[in-house]
């Protein structure tokens, strides 16, 4: 697919079937997450890919407050403070992880699937129990869950653009 048409035609999807996302998928939407570009190099993401039932379930029940998707597969993209920069720097990791999960939406849509990011950080309570669910440790963060799976919505293409917005010296 044509990159502008997977910009644009990217949307946030919240309804699925039980379709599964195979391997071969899941595996081509890390390598695009991890294709990001992160400040210093330090990519400073963790993946953690919920297939398990069970766990999402979970998830739906104490992860991202306002993101209970019944999609068959939900990515949690997090950061991982051992891999901060330092001092003021360290808050380059949600720029970075930010980067990744929106290059996972975009290979989503090049793959016909559809996603929804769904917030967690910086919701102190999210993050407590989202980290719960994925069975992590402190030094990791929670930025989103993604969930994707193949859609049973169908949403209209569409640009934003807006000549306002634009500030040219
Ligand atoms: C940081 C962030 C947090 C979001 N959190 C949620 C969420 O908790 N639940 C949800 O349904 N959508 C969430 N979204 C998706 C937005 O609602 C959506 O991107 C926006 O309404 C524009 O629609 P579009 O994605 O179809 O272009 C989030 C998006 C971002 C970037």
């Amino acid at each position: 697919m044509d990159l502008k048409d997977a910009i644009l035609k990217r949307r946030s999807i919240r309804k699925f079937s039980d379709i599964e996302v195979s391997d071969e998928e899941i595996k081509e939407l890390l390598i695009a997450g991890m294709a990001a570009p992160s400040a210093v190099n330090k990519k400073p993401w963790e993946f953690y890919v919920i297939k398990s039932k069970e766990k999402l379930e979970e998830l739906r029940k104490h992860g991202a407050p306002f993101g209970k998707m019944n999609a068959p597969l939900a990515i949690v993209v997090c950061g991982n403070k051992h891999r901060f920069l330092p001092f003021k720097m360290s808050e380059f990791w949600v720029q970075d992880c930010s980067a990744a999960t929106e290059n996972i939406l975009l290979r989503a849509v090049d793959l016909g699937l559809g996603a929804c990011w769904c917030g967690v950080y910086p919701n102190d309570l999210a993050v407590k129990s989202t980290r719960k669910v994925i069975e992590a440790k402190d030094n990791i963060i929670p930025l989103n869950v993604i969930w994707i799976g193949h859609g049973t919505e169908e949403k209209e293409e569409r640009s934003q653009f807006e000549e306002k917005y634009i500030h040219t010296l």
